[in-house]
């Protein structure tokens, strides 16, 4: 059976959120959502507007590496919000896209998704999922946040290029069965709706919490990569602002605001 396509007024139809998809707009083909999304920010795009690709050809993740992005296989979604918020919380928007994704991959599959620190969801070790939340301030243009989500969903084994290979999976080998985006794109879209309003009214606190549960990170021997360092330690809990809380060796208690982990 080919791949189901994408389609923004399917999209539409059948939306259950308040804010998130104010605008669906889905591209055959694009560089990344990220950067399209900001163009849409920067002509002022409606809170909430969803830009989904089937294939971007320079998708980004962090630290400057690419996304794999073949057609029709993942979903390459990003989401432009404009909150009154500063660049602190940028970091929280990223805990509550990681929740968001885990809600939707609970509701969807059986497949048992984790939690990484900041901003990846791993199974059974390995990536199916990653968020890249960017922040937009640009002096005369409007402010605002893109957040980019890129989850493996239909990809075989032999569908990573072979440095991902070890490092990266998909929900349909997780789950030994293919899977159609659309519900899942749906049940994405309405966590994080809800994930975004609970945040906004309640604050972190909540979403910090939820993200603990999600996570098997903890009392677990992890290396913090900051700049050109690399500090090893056990992994403790998030601090009330969503920071990573590691002991090192000497049972010294840090906190990172930004970082690489991996896990021992
Ligand atoms: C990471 O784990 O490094 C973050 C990966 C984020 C990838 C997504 S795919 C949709 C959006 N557009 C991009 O160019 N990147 C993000």
């Amino acid at each position: 059976m080919p791949p189901e396509k994408l389609d923004a007024a399917t999209l539409k139809n059948n939306l259950q959120t308040m804010l998130v998809g104010s605008e669906i707009h889905v591209f055959q083909e694009t560089d990344s959502t990220n950067r399209l999304a900001r163009e849409f920010l920067e002509k002022d795009a409606e809170n909430g507007l969803v830009v989904l690709a089937e294939r971007q050809t320079a998708g980004r993740g962090r630290f400057g590496r690419s996304w794999h992005s073949p057609a029709e296989l993942g979903i390459y979604l990003s989401l432009v919000l404009k909150p009154e918020l500063t660049l602190k919380h940028i970091s929280q928007l990223t805990l509550m896209a990681g929740v968001s994704v885990i809600l939707a991959i609970e509701e969807a599959t059986r497949v048992p998704a984790r939690l990484k620190w900041p901003n990846d969801v791993l199974v059974h070790g390995k990536k199916v999922a990653g968020v890249l939340c960017e922040y937009c301030a640009e002096p005369d243009l409007p402010h605002g946040v893109i957040i980019g989500i890129g989850i493996n969903v239909n990809q075989f084994p032999d569908q990573f290029p072979d440095e991902l290979k070890s490092l990266a999976t998909s929900l349909r080998i997780e789950s030994g069965e293919p899977l159609d985006r659309t519900p899942l794109i749906l049940s994405l879209l309405r966590h994080l709706d809800g994930e975004y309003e609970a945040f906004l009214l309640e604050g972190e606190a909540h979403l910090i919490q939820k993200w603990s549960e999600h996570s098997d990170m903890w009392d677990r021997s992890v290396i913090v990569k900051q700049g050109g360092n690399l500090i090893e330690g056990t992994a403790l809990h998030l601090d009330p602002v969503g920071r990573l809380v590691i002991a090192d060796s000497q049972g010294n208690e840090l906190a990172f605001d930004s970082g690489e982990v991996s896990l021992k």
